[in-house]
């Protein structure tokens, strides 16, 4: 079986060599987590991006979209808590002079722990065979009891330390861990210090009248200020909801693994906005709601976890992630919170109007309390390429590498290839798109041998391969081949639109969900 390691760089070599992703002005030789979406890439993105507004906000009554911009008031930083506390602990290593988040330093080892439970499990599984009771065994075997424990431990203290801004006892516990760098291997480790993630910039000409302003770290507080607008131009009545797609820019320290981790990312979000004391029955309502999307793409239930949180962020009263198996193991996705109304009330205290609803059932004015879901466009991006890119060995001994992407979100439904450049073939596949690009993005492609062609469709997740022959000249028919199963089939060109709605609509795969 390929290394984690190996399937990665495949991914990273696949999405730049088919034209989905590349480094961000790569001429000048890159700039460090940022990248660029390329002609794949950017239909693909744009696919996922429809089909979360599609389930989010047309398929709910009660949800409305928003385009807020990137730009806002400062103050607006200085009320929602970025300012003064979004930050992150870092640790720089003496020796190798790599700089790391002290909390993930920390993650990492407690996640060991839970993976040395895991291989117990895993083997008492086969050593009991059907008669395994899982949940007596966690309770009662003393070495995943121990390891549980002293996971929990760790993280409840480390949760503990960075609430109360002790940075002294994180540095204590990674000591005491004997947490070592990966890269050098040493304990030589500095202090631990708080580092503010949102990027500067200058709004103004003259450098004594500019206004120091940020770009935004998240698209929520763009909701947050709007909140009223929407409520009352679209007549909102609570429970409600808003939602948008976006760029959001954070200066991460730890900017590796690709996409996963950008400097400059797109984020969907929505802000759940309900009556104060029924936040709790919305959260877990959202955090299901947001699984069965992720799952309605068929990549894999396994593939999936919840993670609820120890260490709540600012605004948090309850907070839990969607983490994805992604190439480098469980991360997250997704984040469903419930923010309770610290964001909307520090907006009223800090521009010193009122953001509240008149509730006519209960006869009274209060600040909603929110349930966000907040989804990073592009590690779903990553969660859907890395998985699908499958290396296949096919019956004749020979391989293919395929990109078995969601069929609704493929960049191109279809390609259509004639046979050969001459006899009219060509001409009769450009009328096949001339009627199918009205529904579909559809492509063109004749140069090499068509089952060279076939390959390249592959590898680019093309689900439909339409072959215009000469027999097409005589009755008006061509193959569709499909990419999964490489089956082919010969129908008529009129049944083309209806074949490849079935498999591709939006409308079959969210019925799924
Ligand atoms: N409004 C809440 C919020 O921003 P978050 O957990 O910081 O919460 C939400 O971010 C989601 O945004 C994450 O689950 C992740 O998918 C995505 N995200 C966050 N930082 C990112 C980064 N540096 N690069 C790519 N995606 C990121």
């Amino acid at each position: 079986m390929a290394k984690q390691e190996d399937i990665f760089k495949n991914v990273v070599s696949h999405a730049k060599e088919y034209g989905f992703i590349f480094p961000s002005s790569e001429v000048y030789d890159g700039l460090s987590a940022v990248y660029d979406y390329a002609q794949n890439g950017v239909e693909l993105k744009k696919n996922i991006r429809e089909y979360w507004w599609k389930a989010m906000v047309q398929m709910n009554d009660n949800i409305v979209g928003l385009d807020a911009a990137i730009l806002m008031h400062p103050t607006t930083w200085k009320a929602s808590g970025h300012v003064d506390a979004f930050n992150d602990p870092l640790i720089d290593n003496k020796d190798s002079k790599r700089r790391y988040r002290a909390d993930v330093l920390i993650e990492d080892y407690a996640e060991k722990l839970n993976q040395k439970a895991v291989k117990e499990i895993e083997k008492a599984k086969v050593r009991f065979g059907d008669a395994f009771n899982e949940a007596e065994f966690v309770a009662t075997n003393a070495r995943v009891v121990e390891y549980k424990a002293k996971e929990r431990a760790i993280l409840e203290r480390m949760a503990r330390s960075l609430g109360n801004e002790d940075l002294a006892d994180v540095k204590a516990l990674i000591e005491e861990l004997e947490i070592a760098c990966p890269e050098s291997g040493s304990r030589n480790w500095t202090e631990v210090r708080q580092f503010n993630l949102m990027f500067g910039t200058k709004l103004g000409a003259s450098a004594d009248s500019a206004m120091d302003l940020y770009l935004r770290p998240e698209t929520a507080q763009g909701i947050f200020v709007n909140f009223l607008n929407v409520q009352k131009s679209g007549r909102m009545k609570i429970p409600f909801g808003i939602a948008q797609t976006g760029k959001a820019f954070r200066n991460e320290i730890v900017a590796r693994q690709f996409i996963f981790r950008m400097r400059e990312f797109e984020q969907m979000e929505m802000q759940f906005f309900v009556r104060p004391g029924e936040e709790m029955k919305h959260y877990e309502f959202w955090k299901e709601a947001r699984l069965k999307w992720h799952l309605s793409l068929g990549l894999g239930r396994e593939n999936y976890r919840f993670h609820d949180h120890e260490k709540l962020a600012h605004y948090a009263n309850a907070a839990a992630d969607i983490e994805f198996n992604f190439p480098f193991g469980f991360k997250e996705l997704e984040g469903i919170h419930s923010r309770t109304d610290f964001d909307l009330k520090a907006h009223e205290q800090y521009s010193g109007r009122k953001l509240q609803y008149f509730d006519a059932e209960l006869n009274q004015n209060y600040v909603p309390y929110v349930v966000e879901t907040s989804v990073g466009l592009d590690r779903m991006f990553l969660a859907v390429f890395a998985t699908s890119l499958k290396e296949e060995t096919l019956e004749d001994g020979s391989t293919r590498t395929v990109l078995k992407l969601p069929t609704v979100l493929a960049p191109t439904k279809a390609a259509v290839l004639p046979l050969v450049k001459k006899d009219g073939l060509p001409e009769i596949a450009h009328q096949i798109i001339a009627d199918l690009r009205w529904d579909f993005n559809v492509a063109y492609d004749e140069k090499d041998a068509v089952g060279r062609r076939y390959r390249r469709q592959d590898a680019l997740g093309t689900p439909f391969c339409i072959t215009v022959d000469h027999q097409t000249v005589e009755d008006q028919t061509v193959t569709i081949r499909h990419r999964d199963t490489m089956k082919q089939d010969r129908v008529k060109i009129t049944d083309l639109k209806s074949i490849i709605e079935n498999e591709v609509s939006m409308k079959n795969w969210l019925m799924k969900m």
